[in-house]
């Protein structure tokens, strides 16, 4: 039973119609390989592993193309489609990672899984298995694709003493008790399931470098390092390690960090060099500089511009990037003075810098302005920087939705994220044009996240939450899939074909978001979590603190006054006409109004509803919505294994707990704030 919890979307589960086995069974007699990378390898043992484990017959496995082979794996330099009578050759219109599959009838018919590199050969695989999994027809493929990022990138932000920063599912799977840990076959694992959704990089630690982790660019570890990256190659996926930008101090003896001192550069070139002695194909750096307390090139006198070139340098002759990230702000306010806007900081520092940064150094922007919240805006710094390659940062983990003890799916959020138009250049500008690189012709552009996994069975706590980490893979890949699509993939991956299992779980992952919204936070006002670990209410928990998250709550309002009139100006950071929606109480959304407005309680959204009254009944319905989910789950009893079924229905026990906490809080806060009751009577504690 195990088995289910553990291997995720790869269950390969034996299939029972027997026509359907039939079929496929014909192509999985016979598999030649093109060639003996590590990367080919991998894509044909995963290949006879699904195979074996659907259809119950064990393919052969030939290193040479074969004339009898009735599948082939490869690259396109090792098959010719002509041979196979393809006439037209997809390849040169895909990128690099990029595959064909194709059916072919030659001989009792054979499918070829080519990619344009070894990569896009075990993409291909994958792709095939999914289509089994899903229990489709393969006897006329003719697929080519490719992805429209080029950086598809997980972030761990785990601590070598086992512990992850914001993590939810248990210890660290890299690290334990001060070093690496020691099982590689649940690195290996892990690396299948990335590969599987196109993951193709991987930083390992904490952006929070610490003591230990510092000593990561030296001898002390690049040996274990080079481990896990041969591990991880083999899957197509190159590791990138968060560096401490005072590590020139902290561990090289010198004196400074300053990125313009000529010692500094050199000690850096020659760490960077070593680094590439241990592991030839080393990704590059992720840095966090001058955010939250990390030294950075402030220090100095120096800009970020400076800073990441410093280490384009060094690593440039390896191929090597820089991966900086813009989460730079004051985190030492005084809630007091209203004119700093921590919402504004990533563009006031980063947007003057616009062209001064190497080729090989990409900026890494969070989704929005302030911290991964339930709602927030996008970042106005996509589409503000065309000189600049950037990736966006999506938060996987969920810190603020629930901490994967309440159900929050995050593909409905990325979406909306991605397809935002920014108007940069002028209609269609979305963010995820931005971020594909194709609006500015970006060198390196695409997708990262914060990592939800963990050394949990299940690998995220929350069975569920699963569907995070695949449906950011899926959209890393295609940004442009659908949300119904992503989900109708996964749940019948990972709960099989029963349509009631199906459509039940879609549908509850579906709403999630929506819900955790409704009883938390209202209209993108954020934070009102308990500082540290930021689980659960607490209304004024940030409000007098030094991290600029104030949501301003009196007798009469609530909300964040950020407009040019009257506020911070932070709407004027938008192109038009998005700053003129946000500008404006008449056309700023009604879900973000608390973020750029601070209104009477009285105001009317457009729904017709007052604020406060918008208030009070999210937060009962939204507790309402959660006893739906666990009715809606408990419907699935015997439908599902135990263990997967208990672990689920736990937790949505203890996500109703939760939802009625802040239902209580908020309602009763500003019912005492406002002193106006509720129109429909209901409950709130005075
Ligand atoms: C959030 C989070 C921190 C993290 C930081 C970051 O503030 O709470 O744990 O270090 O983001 O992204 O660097």
């Amino acid at each position: 039973a195990w088995k289910e919890s553990y291997a995720c979307w790869l269950q390969y589960k034996e299939i029972d119609d027997a026509s359907l086995v039939e079929r496929y069974a014909s192509y999985g007699q016979r598999v030649a390989v093109g060639g003996v990378s590590p990367v080919l390898q991998s894509a044909a043992n995963e290949c006879v592993r699904g195979m074996t484990s659907m259809i119950g017959v064990e393919p052969t496995v030939s290193d040479r193309i074969t004339r009898d082979a009735t599948l082939i794996i490869g690259t396109k330099d090792q098959v010719s489609l002509e041979d196979y009578g393809i006439r037209t050759n997809p390849f040169p219109h895909l990128p690099d990672d990029g595959y064909v599959i194709q059916t072919a009838n030659v001989g009792g018919g054979v499918l070829l899984l080519l990619g344009k590199t070894d990569r896009g050969a075990l993409y291909a695989v994958h792709h095939l298995l999914r289509l089994m999994q899903l229990r489709k027809p393969v006897d006329e493929l003719a697929i080519a694709e490719g992805s429209r990022n080029n950086v598809r990138m997980i972030n761990h932000w785990d601590n070598m003493d086992g512990s992850v920063e914001r993590g939810y599912a248990g210890q660290s799977i890299f690290f334990e008790n001060g070093k690496f840990a020691d099982n590689l076959e649940r690195l290996e694992d892990y690396a299948r399931l990335l590969s599987s959704v196109g993951i193709n990089a991987i930083s390992v630690n904490n952006v929070n470098v610490g003591k230990v982790e510092t000593r990561l660019i030296t001898e002390d570890w690049l040996p274990e390092v080079a481990r896990v990256a041969d591990l991880f190659r083999a899957y197509g996926i190159q590791i990138f390690l968060s560096i401490n930008y005072a590590s020139p101090v902290e561990i090289g003896g010198l004196s400074t960090a300053d990125p313009l001192d000529p010692a500094v550069r050199e000690w850096w070139s020659e760490r960077v060099a070593n680094i590439y002695r241990f592991i030839p194909d080393f990704g590059g750096f992720l840095v966090k500089a001058d955010s939250e307390h990390r030294p950075g090139p402030f220090t100095y006198g120096r800009n970020h511009a400076e800073g990441a070139n410093m280490l384009g340098e060094a690593l440039r002759p390896f191929g090597g990037l820089v991966i900086w990230r813009c989460f730079v702000y004051d985190c030492q306010q005084d809630w007091r003075d209203r004119s700093t806007d921590r919402a504004r900081a990533a563009y006031d520092h980063f947007k003057p810098l616009d062209g001064a940064f190497l080729d090989n150094v990409i900026l890494q922007v969070k989704n929005g302005p302030m911290d991964f919240q339930v709602r927030e805006p996008v970042s106005p710094l996509f589409g503000a920087m065309p000189q600049t390659n950037q990736v966006i940062e999506l938060q996987i983990t969920q810190e603020y939705t629930g901490q994967q003890k309440d159900l929050c799916y995050l593909v409905p959020q990325w979406k909306e994220i991605l397809d935002f138009d920014t108007y940069a250049r002028g209609k269609g500008s979305t963010v995820k044009s931005v971020v594909d690189g194709s609006l500015f012709n970006y060198a390196h552009s695409g997708m990262a996240a914060v990592s939800n996994v963990g050394r949990d069975l299940n690998w995220t706590g929350h069975t569920l939450a699963q569907a995070n980490l695949y449906g950011y893979g899926r959209l890393a890949w295609n940004p442009e899939m659908r949300i119904e699509d992503v989900t109708d993939e996964w749940v019948r991956l990972t709960f099989g074909h029963d349509s009631s299992v199906v459509e039940q779980i879609s549908k509850m992952l579906r709403e999630s978001w929506r819900i955790y919204e409704n009883y938390t936070a209202p209209l993108g006002v954020g934070w009102m979590v308990n500082p540290g670990h930021h689980y659960g209410p607490n209304v004024d928990g940030y409000e007098y603190s030094v991290w600029g998250t104030y949501h301003f709550a009196d007798r009469d309002g609530v909300g964040v006054d950020r407009t040019v009139q009257t506020g911070t100006g932070f709407t004027a950071q938008y192109f038009s006409p998005n700053a003129e929606m946000y500008e404006s109480l008449e056309t700023c959304p009604d879900e973000l109004l608390l973020f750029f407005h601070h209104v009477p309680y009285t105001h009317r959204l457009k729904s017709g509803e007052t604020v406060i009254q918008h208030i009070y009944n999210t937060h009962f319905e939204g507790v309402e919505q959660v006893q739906a989910l666990r009715e809606g789950w408990r419907k699935l009893k015997g439908k599902i294994d135990a263990l997967r079924f208990h672990n689920v229905e736990e937790r949505l026990e203890a996500q109703l707990a939760n939802a009625r906490e802040w239902r209580d809080q908020i309602n009763t806060y500003f019912y005492r704030k406002s002193g106006i009751p509720d129109e429909k009577n209901r409950t709130i504690y005075k």
